[in-house]
């Protein structure tokens, strides 16, 4: 099989390259039910920074590694009983834990920090592909650093394509938003990212700090960069005002949202409206990237509220609209 940044489907022999590729120091895109990540050996020092220079992202930003079970991440961090209570809940699942590194994954995959993020995602290629390359995975989302996370092989291949070895094409993501990422180095569990496991589901099997990840944002550098930005200007919508249609006047807008924006306006260029907030967080992404390149001038999103998933589709269009 030729291994020069093509899309591949998952089969066994295509993931089986993959590990073969990752063992060697290279780069491999696959599926999790978050979004694409770009992987590499995070034991690998050299491998690791192929992926900061794939992505153009800066030094300082830690990568999660991806492993394949409890036993694995207490092989690379200090796992005590909070951390171990959240792992039997949520794992596998879109929730990474940050603990205290007990220093054998190499300071560039941690950015230098005493912590590591670790996550075993819940999609059979990642795992199969963890299991088979028999290493912890490095991998940070396979997008151009600044862009929208990618929930398919189409759109690493549109970001990434040939700065990457192989890309494992799994379909679409299932969640659409990257995993949730909490610190429990201490007592209670601090959300420095909101995502598909949500606070409401953290509440129920352990202590919350107060206030939400805007607070904690020092603690996990890759939440004070810019983020998800598409290329053409996007503007939130609250559901209510009706200031933030003033940009759509004469211009072709594109709108995505749970709610239909106010009746009253010219016709917009292009509409989604989505029957969940699930649906929301799923397409959120892939619509960014397809109303940027559908000829539209301006976005409009509407932020839902902020309960369950909603907190996390908040975070992503706030930090795309640059608020
Ligand atoms: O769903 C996901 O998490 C995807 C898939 C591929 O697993 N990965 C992903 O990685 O979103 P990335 O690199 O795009 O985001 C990782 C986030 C960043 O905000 C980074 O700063 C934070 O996790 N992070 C990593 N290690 C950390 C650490 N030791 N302490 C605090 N934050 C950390
Ligand atoms: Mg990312």
């Amino acid at each position: 099989m030729s291994a020069n940044g093509g899309i591949v489907p998952a089969t066994r022999e295509s993931i089986r390259e993959a590990a073969r590729i990752i063992r060697g120091g290279g780069l491999v895109a696959f599926p999790t039910e978050t979004v694409y990540g770009l992987g590499a050996n995070a034991l690998d020092t050299d491998a690791v920074k192929k992926i900061f220079e794939a992505k153009g992202r800066p030094q300082d930003n830690p990568l999660i590694v991806h492993v394949s079970g409890i036993r694995e991440a207490a092989e690379y961090a200090e796992v005590r009983e909070l951390a171990e209570n959240l792992m039997n809940n949520f794992w596998p699942g879109p929730l990474t834990v940050v603990l205290y590194s007990v220093g054998i994954i190499p300071d560039v995959t941690r950015a230098g920090l005493d912590t590591i993020a670790l996550r075993v995602p819940l999609h059979p290629v990642a795992l199969s592909l963890i299991k088979e390359a028999g290493v912890p995975i490095a991998a940070p989302s396979a997008n151009k650093s600044g862009r929208p996370s990618p929930t398919s092989a189409s759109a690493v291949a549109d970001d990434l394509g040939g700065a990457v070895d192989l890309i494992i094409d799994g379909g679409f993501t299932s969640v659409g938003l990257e995993s949730t990422v909490v610190d429990a180095t201490g007592d209670r569990v601090t959300v420095l990212r909101p995502g598909g496991v949500t606070r409401e589901m953290l509440a129920k099997v352990a202590d919350l700090s107060d206030g939400d990840e805007r607070a904690f944002a020092h603690r996990s550098p890759g939440t004070l960069h810019r983020h998800y930005a598409p290329d053409v200007p996007l503007f939130l919508w609250d559901g209510f005002e009706r200031a933030s249609f003033e940009m759509a006047r004469g211009v072709k807008w594109c709108y995505m949202g749970v709610k239909e924006p106010p009746k009253d306006l010219d016709t917009s260029y292009r509409k989604i409206i989505f029957s969940s907030l699930d649906e929301y967080a799923r397409e959120l992404f892939s619509m960014l990237r397809e109303f940027e390149t559908s000829g539209g001038q301006i976005i409009i999103a509407q932020l839902p509220g902020e309960s369950d998933i909603g907190s996390a589709i908040r975070n992503r269009l706030e930090r795309a609209a640059n608020i």
